[in-house]
């Protein structure tokens, strides 16, 4: 059965590029059915344009509140009927029956190595903190802030010279790598979510997926 996945963006759309990048070269266990942005502006929205997927803008400013624009977001993703939801430097906070709705099937990126430095900022905090290694976690998606199953991380070493620009650099090559990886494995169901326990290859994990 071919799997489809829609992709959530609110910027750069680089992560978004890799898996534009991995489906070109069929390295892809699915198609991206959909790319949709909350910001009209985002550069993403040209990656998709180029490569010619559908593409969508569902701008959070023109909703009264965060129900309402969760409501949107979620009539148009189930246009496409999406196997995965993949949050790629989605800036909006996802409300609780949203996420309720698609559980299991919605995933996230976030910048540093959870449970530490959750929210913004990620790459100054761990600089602030003298980390000595810093990277990327995928979890699964709750209603608490970067705060569902971690799958997978990549590390890299924080060095002295590092400032939070080449940190990020650095970190961003790991993301690019390692979503496209779990992606794939959850595509291929040897990577899913049972009662809020992660299992991979049908056994519980241990530890997170790394590259
Ligand atoms: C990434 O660092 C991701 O971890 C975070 O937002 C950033 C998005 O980057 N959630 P891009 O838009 O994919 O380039």
């Amino acid at each position: 059965m071919n799997k489809s996945i829609a992709i959530l963006i609110s910027g750069e759309g680089t992560n978004l590029q890799a898996f534009i990048d991995a489906q070109k070269e069929q390295l892809l266990q699915g198609k991206i059915a959909v790319v949709i942005s909350n910001q009209p502006q985002a550069k993403g929205l040209k990656r998709a344009q180029l490569a010619n997927i559908p593409s969508d803008t569902i701008n959070h400013k023109d909703f009264k509140n965060r129900d309402e624009f969760d409501y949107a977001l979620s009539k148009t993703i189930d246009k496409y009927q999406p196997d995965l939801i993949v949050l790629a430097g989605f800036m909006r906070i996802l409300g609780t029956p949203f996420v309720t709705k698609y559980q299991s099937k919605l995933v996230n990126i976030h910048p540093s190595l959870l449970p530490k430095f959750t929210g913004l900022n990620t790459h100054q905090k761990a600089l602030d903190a003298n980390e000595t290694e810093h990277g990327c976690s995928i979890h699964f998606v709750t209603d608490e802030l970067d705060g569902g199953p971690v799958f997978a991380q990549a590390k890299v070493k924080v060095s002295q010279q590092d400032n939070k620009h080449t940190l990020a650099n650095k970190v961003h090559q790991l993301e690019h790598q390692l979503y496209v990886k779990c992606v794939n494995l959850l595509l291929s169901n040897r990577l899913t979510l049972n009662n809020q326990k992660v299992f991979y290859n049908n056994e519980p994990l241990i530890g997170t997926i790394g590259l």
